[in-house]
């Protein structure tokens, strides 16, 4: 795969979109030790300092329908968690769709974006923020209770080049899983990892709101919420979900 590599950039993402329109191929990632405007999902800002993570995007051209790009997201978060586990042993758990958590507070943030055309996947941005070597003096004030770094975790510093290198080679074989035998493995993974199902739910969509028991996912990686009255499907992208 073809690694750039900028010391500096206002988000990987769109550096990404940008080599994506220009015919990039598969697997070309855009690396950066710092983002000077990271996003984050609902339009939120994601906290990128440098030096202290890993922000990058992977540029993918998955033979999906649009509507399985979430696929990607949920691909993303399985190889993202099982990296992470065997090169440090933290057991951290994904909250769907695309959060990595430890104890509750979120350790990886995944923003994907997709391009379509005539029914087709053009090319889907995989963008992925990993809070590495971060202290708590680095935050922002108003995201220390809620986020969290391996080294607040671990107490000792972590090599990003590593694991970097363990999450692209998840990511190859997941990806390779995907093309040859479909998605259940993946959902099965993710299934396992997963500290959503089970748990009470509060869905903030952009019309409605609902609460209810997290029951599964489906076979598009939409989360199905029990109301008691039914069964709601959640959609990534267009809800956000709270204990
Ligand atoms: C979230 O809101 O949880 C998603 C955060 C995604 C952050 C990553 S950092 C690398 C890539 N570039 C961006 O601008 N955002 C993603």
């Amino acid at each position: 795969c073809v690694i750039k590599y900028y010391k500096t950039v206002s988000s990987t993402n769109n550096a990404a979109k940008l080599l994506a329109q220009q015919d990039a191929r598969e697997g070309t990632i855009v690396v950066s030790e710092e983002q000077g405007n990271g996003k984050g999902r609902l339009s939120r800002c994601w906290f990128s300092p440098a030096q202290k993570g890993i922000w990058c995007s992977l540029i993918l051209r998955p033979p999906f329908l649009p509507q399985e790009a979430p696929k990607c997201t949920l691909m993303a978060a399985v190889s993202i968690c099982k990296a992470i586990r065997s090169l440090t042993g933290v057991q951290v758990g994904i909250k769907w769709p695309n959060d990595i958590l430890y104890n509750g507070k979120k350790l990886v943030g995944i923003l994907t974006e997709m391009n379509a055309e005539m029914d087709r996947i053009n090319y889907v941005i995989i963008g992925m923020g990993i809070n590495v070597n971060v202290t708590v003096k680095d935050m922002p004030v108003e995201i220390r209770n809620t986020a969290t770094s391996l080294l607040q975790i671990i107490g000792k510093k972590v090599s990003r080049v590593r694991l970097l290198c363990a999450i692209l080679a998840e990511l190859e074989n997941e990806y390779e899983i995907i093309k040859a035998a479909g998605f259940a493995p993946i959902l099965e993974q993710w299934k396992k990892y997963s500290v959503t199902l089970g748990q009470k739910v509060k869905v903030i969509g952009i019309n409605e709101t609902f609460y209810g028991k997290a029951v599964d996912i489906d076979d598009y990686g939409a989360l199905l919420v029990d109301t008691g009255e039914k069964i709601e499907r959640a959609l990534a992208g267009d809800v956000s979900i709270r204990p």
